[in-house]
C-alpha cells in the first residue's frame, strides 16, 4: 500500500513547492493528488489556456519521485462559464439555484455544462495522457457532495422526458404502471411530465422512485463521459473517483464499472459527529470514530469495481464541516491507515499536505500546519510509512460473508420510509456492526455480485428482486438471511399480487399480511431482545427459530434461507449470525466493544478504537505464540496490533 497526499500548487508561492515534494517524499509518501478544483487557473479566460504553472508543478513533483494523480476540475466551473450560460446551474428541491462561490454548483443534466467538461478533459488528457509522472486521473470529485445529485432544473427536466421515454415507450404504459389513474394524474404525452417536486402533497412514489434512477444514472453518464475521453489519450494509467462517507444518491456500483479504482474520502470524527449515531456512542468514540464507520466504506466502495479501491482523503487532524470537531486521539491516523491497509487498499492519501490559512477550509488540518510545521497527523504518516513494510503482501483471500448492498434499496426507503426511523443505511450498518462483533470478514457487494466465493450471505433488505437475483440465490446452499421489507414492492412500486416478500416465497414459504412502523422507545419484546422500529405479521407453516414474548415469530428458517421480520436489535442479529456462521463452519470470536479483527490473506490485524488498553491473551489464549509483525498481544489504546501463525 502507498500514502500520498493532497496538494493544491495553486494555493501556495512557486518557490516552496520543490521544497513540500521533498518533504512529501522523505516523509514516506509516494503518490499526490492535484488539479481536481483549479480550473479557474487552467482557462482563466474562456478558451486561454495557462498551461505553464502546471507544466511547472507536475514537474517538480514528478522530479521529486512522487506519482501524480490528477483530477479534472469539473467540480468548479468557474464565474466566467456559469455567467455564459447561467441555467447550468443546479435547482434545488424548492427550485432555487444553487449560486457560484463554493463548489459543485452545476446540474448533470445540463448539455452546454457537458459540452463544456468534454472540452476541458480533452485539453487536459491531451497534454498530460502520457506525462510519465501521471499514474492516475481522478474525475471530478465527490459527485453528489452538498447535496447536488438530484436537480430540478429545466435541463434535467427535459432530461428526465427523454429518460422515460426510453424506458417506457409509450405514456400509456408508463401510466398503467405508475398507477396514474390515482387522483387523475394520467398523462397524455411524455411532453406533459415533470419532475416530481412542488406538488401539494407527496408525489407518486414511483414517479419519485424513477425520478432518483434517472438522476443516477445522470451521474453514471457524466462520469463515463470524462472517463472514456481519459482512457482516450492517457493509457495505462486509472481512472478513479472519490466518493464519499454514508452517501448513496446514486449508483456507485454502476459508476463503480467505468473507473478502475474506487477511491473514497475517509473522515471518521466527522462522519461519527454527522450521523445517526447516539450521543452516548457520540462521547465514547469522539476522537476515534466508531469501530465500524471507516471499515464499512472499505468494504463497501471495494465491492464497487473488480476489488480495487484506495483512501483518496483521509481525515489528519480537525475537520471544519462536522458540528463539532475534536482532534483525534494520538494513533488514530496510523490506526484508520493500517487499517485501510488490512482491508485491501491501495493507497491512503491524506487531505491536506498543509493546512490553508485562507478562504473555506482553513480551520481544517493537514499534515502540515500554516506554519509549515508538522502537525500531529505527519508524525502518524511517517510512522505508519515505515510499518506498512512489515506486512507481507495478502495471499490467498480469507473466508467472507457478503452483505448485499442496493442503492435502489436506499432511494425506495426514503421515498416511502412508512416509518421515519426506518433508514436503509442505518439498517444495513447495524448488520455490518453485528458481524464484525463477531470477528467475521465482510464484503459489501451489489445484489448482482457473483457470490460463489462466498460462505454465507446477507441481504438486509432488498425491496425490488431484480432479475436474476431471485435465481441466484436459489441456486446458492449457503446460509442466507433475508432481512424485513424484502420483495415487498414490483419494479414499479407496487404491492406484489402475492404480498411481501413476493417472488421471494419461491425460497421462503412465507407471506407478510401486515407491517407496523414503530415509533422511538416502543417496542416488542422477546426473551432477551428487542424488535424497534419496524416488525412484520407473517402468515407461514413455518415454526418460528425466534419469537416475540407473546408467541409472534420474528426469524424463520428453511433449508438454508432465514427471513427476518423486523429491525433487530444487537442480541437477535448476533445470535442470528452465530448460527449461520456455525452452519457455514465460519469461526467467529465475541469481541470487546472497541476492538475490531480483520483478515488479509495470513494476516490478522487488530485495531484498538477504545481509550484502554486491551490484552489479546483474554480474548485468544494463545496470542502469546502469534508471529507479531506489528504490535503485540497488549493493544494500547487506539493501538494497531498484526500477525500471522507461527
Ligand atoms: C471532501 C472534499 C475535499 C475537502 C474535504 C474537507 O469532501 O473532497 O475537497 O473539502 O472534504 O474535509
Amino acid at each position: 500500500m502507498k500514502l500520498g497526499s493532497c496538494y493544491y500548487p495553486e494555493h501556495w508561492p512557486e518557490e516552496i513547492w520543490s521544497e513540500d515534494a521533498t518533504r512529501m517524499v522523505e516523509m514516506g509518501l509516494s503518490q499526490v493528488r492535484i488539479g481536481e478544483f483549479a480550473w479557474s487557473r487552467i482557462e482563466p479566460e474562456p478558451g486561454q489556456f495557462d498551461w505553464a504553472w502546471l507544466d511547472r508543478a507536475i514537474g517538480i513533483l514528478g522530479d521529486a519521485g512522487l506519482e501524480i494523480i490528477l483530477g479534472t476540475p469539473t467540480a468548479t466551473p468557474p464565474k466566467w462559464l456559469v455567467d455564459s450560460m447561467p441555467d447550468m446551474v443546479a435547482i434545488d428541491a424548492d427550485g432555487k439555484p444553487r449560486g457560484f462561490g463554493s463548489r459543485r454548483h452545476y446540474c448533470f443534466s445540463h448539455q452546454g455544462y457537458r459540452t463544456e467538461c468534454k472540452r476541458i478533459v480533452t485539453a487536459l488528457a491531451q497534454r498530460y495522457g502520457n506525462h510519465p509522472a501521471i499514474a492516475a486521473w481522478q474525475t471530478d470529485n465527490e459527485y453528489g457532495c452538498h447535496d447536488t445529485v438530484v436537480s430540478y432544473s429545466q435541463a434535467a427536466a427535459q432530461g428526465f422526458r427523454n429518460w422515460l421515454a426510453a424506458k417506457y415507450e409509450n405514456v400509456n404504459a408508463l401510466n398503467k404502471a405508475w398507477g396514474n389513474v390515482f387522483w387523475s394524474m394520467e398523462y397524455r404525452d411524455f411532453a406533459e411530465i415533470d419532475p416530481p417536486n412542488l406538488t401539494v402533497t407527496e408525489p407518486n412514489p414511483v414517479h419519485v422512485l424513477d425520478y432518483r434512477r434517472f438522476a443516477s444514472d445522470e451521474v453514471v453518464t457524466f462520469n463515463k463521459l470524462q472517463a472514456d475521453i481519459i482512457r482516450a489519450h492517457a493509457p495505462g494509467r486509472d481512472v478513479v473517483h472519490n466518493y464519499m462517507g454514508f452517501y448513496t444518491e446514486f449508483d456507485h456500483h454502476k459508476v463503480g464499472q467505468d473507473l478502475d479504482v474506487a477511491s473514497w474520502d475517509s473522515y471518521p470524527l466527522g462522519f461519527l459527529e454527522q450521523f445517526w449515531f447516539s450521543d452516548a456512542e457520540k462521547l465514547r468514540y469522539a476522537r476515534q470514530g466508531h469501530p465500524d464507520i471507516a471499515a464499512f466504506h472499505h468494504d463497501l466502495y471495494r465491492g464497487c469495481t473488480g476489488g480495487r479501491w484506495s483512501v483518496m482523503e483521509q481525515q489528519p487532524g480537525p475537520v471544519n464541516w462536522a458540528r463539532y470537531n475534536p482532534a483525534p486521539l494520538p494513533g488514530m491516523v496510523r490506526l484508520w491507515t493500517l487499517e485501510a491497509m488490512a482491508h485491501g487498499a491501495e493507497l491512503v492519501s491524506y487531505f491536506r499536505w498543509r493546512q490553508a490559512p485562507f478562504a473555506q477550509e482553513q480551520m481544517h488540518a493537514g499534515l502540515l500546519r500554516p506554519d509549515n510545521m508538522e502537525d500531529q497527523g505527519a508524525k502518524e504518516a511517517r510512522q505508519v510509512a515505515t510499518e506498512i513494510p512489515a506486512v507481507a503482501e495478502p495471499g490467498k483471500a480469507a473466508p467472507t460473508v457478503a452483505l448485499l448492498f442496493s442503492y435502489e434499496a436506499a432511494w425506495l426507503f426514503e421515498t416511502q420510509p412508512q416509518g421515519q426511523s426506518f433508514q436503509y443505511l442505518q439498517l444495513v450498518f447495524s448488520m455490518y456492526s453485528a458481524l464484525r462483533q463477531l470477528g467475521l470478514n465482510v464484503d459489501i457487494v451489489s445484489p448482482n455480485a457473483d457470490l460463489a466465493d462466498h460462505q454465507m450471505v446477507v441481504a438486509p433488505s432488498l425491496p425490488i428482486i431484480g432479475a436474476g437475483v431471485l435465481k441466484k440465490l436459489q441456486q446458492l446452499s449457503i446460509p442466507v438471511l433475508i432481512g424485513p421489507r424484502s420483495g415487498s414492492k414490483t419494479a414499479h412500486f407496487s404491492i406484489p399480487d402475492n404480498l411481501a416478500p413476493g417472488e421471494l416465497q419461491d425460497l421462503i414459504p412465507l407471506k407478510v399480511t401486515r407491517v407496523e412502523s414503530l415509533r422511538p422507545g416502543f417496542v416488542e419484546r422477546g426473551e432477551d431482545f428487542e424488535i424497534a422500529r419496524w416488525i412484520e405479521h407473517v402468515d407461514t407453516r413455518l415454526s418460528a427459530e425466534e419469537a416475540l414474548n407473546d408467541g409472534r415469530g420474528v426469524v424463520f428458517v428453511s433449508e438454508n434461507m432465514r427471513y427476518l421480520a423486523g429491525w433487530a436489535d444487537d442480541v437477535l442479529l448476533k445470535r442470528m449470525f452465530r448460527r449461520m456462521a456455525e452452519e457455514a463452519k465460519l469461526a467467529v470470536i465475541e469481541l470487546p466493544a472497541d476492538l475490531r479483527l480483520r483478515r488479509l490473506g495470513e494476516t490478522c490485524f487488530a485495531f484498538n478504537y477504545g481509550t484502554e488498553a486491551i490484552n489479546l491473551t483474554d480474548l485468544m489464549p494463545d496470542a502469546g505464540q502469534n508471529h507479531y509483525v506489528i504490535g503485540d498481544a497488549t493493544i494500547a489504546a487506539a493501538g494497531v496490533s498484526a500477525w500471522t501463525r507461527s
